[in-house]
């Protein structure tokens, strides 16, 4: 399912158009999710300060988001700040962080219109500085009726305190409403995540090669693929993206099922070779 009128393929690079050319458009995954990882050793590679990182990755983010519109991705959620990257990275660099936050909103506000991006955030966003929040839902407000991609920038997230938050919120509604915790479904669960409004992740990219998940979506991604690439975030473009799909084309999704062919169990024939022995 595309989001309407968004196919822009014309708009694509040629070295991206060859890669796209070599896609299945009817599977092109409906949402892509990815752990943004390497600022700091792009710009150590470099002898750069890990600020510098940063703004490269911040660069990225939009270059990757574009693609992402132009071939009618419907949701794309990048993990751009987390709970821990709050809690335990040096004060400079967080504020660092926020302050590039609201710069790339600003600055980026006009380029999102263009290529019809929606914007939107999950994580604890109430506990950031007032006037980043401010800046989030100027940005978000003046998306809101793009019919796109929608961008979902993961900040102060951490996917085990959204679990904590959607228990809380299922707990009261469970009061409010006297019914039975015995009833609970995974419906309810998916219902008071914060992702409730979009269909789970079908690919989880990673760059700069680390084999974690570091606490991303840890419910939405029961049966997401997943694609690590050595490739430091700053460095990752909308070809990588393409190419990151391609990959994703090229795998079976069995949902826990039996792959294609695999063969019917004769349950007879089996009846039978038990009772021989
Ligand atoms: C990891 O690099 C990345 C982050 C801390 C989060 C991603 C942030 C950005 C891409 C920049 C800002 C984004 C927006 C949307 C403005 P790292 O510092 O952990 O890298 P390292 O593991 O190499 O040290």
């Amino acid at each position: 399912m595309y989001p309407s009128g968004t196919l822009r393929i014309h708009e694509l690079t040629s070295e991206e158009r060859a890669v796209y050319a070599t896609l299945k458009p009817e599977c092109i995954p409906e949402h892509v999710a990815i752990i943004m990882d390497g600022n700091g050793r792009w710009a150590g590679h470099r002898s750069l300060k890990r600020f510098l990182g940063h703004q490269q990755g911040a660069n990225a983010v939009q270059l990757v988001t574009e693609t992402a519109s132009r071939i009618g991705l419907p949701w794309l959620t990048l993990y751009a700040f987390s709970l821990e990257n709050n809690l335990r990275r040096p004060r400079a660099e967080v504020n660092f962080l926020m302050r590039l936050l609201k710069t790339y909103l600003e600055s980026n506000l006009g380029r999102m219109m263009d290529n019809n991006v929606r914007m939107k955030y999950i994580g604890r966003t109430h506990e950031l500085p007032p006037e980043v929040q401010d800046k989030m839902r100027w940005a978000e407000e003046a998306t809101a009726g793009n019919t796109g991609t929608t961008l979902t920038l993961a900040l102060n997230y951490g996917g085990r305190s959204e679990i904590v938050d959607a228990f809380r919120s299922l707990a009261a509604e469970i009061d409010l409403k006297h019914t039975s915790p015995g009833r609970i479904t995974e419906e309810d669960i998916h219902r008071h995540l914060y992702t409730a409004h979009m269909p789970d992740p079908d690919l989880l990219i990673r760059t700069s090669g680390e084999m974690r998940l570091s606490n991303y979506l840890l419910w939405q991604i029961a049966y997401t693929e997943i694609f690590v690439t050595e490739r430091l975030w700053p460095d990752f473009r909308g070809i990588h993206l393409l190419e990151a799909i391609a990959d994703f084309q090229r795998r079976e999704r069995r949902y826990g099922g039996l792959s294609e062919g695999s063969g019917e169990v004769d349950e007879e024939a089996e009846r039978v070779k038990i009772a021989a022995g």
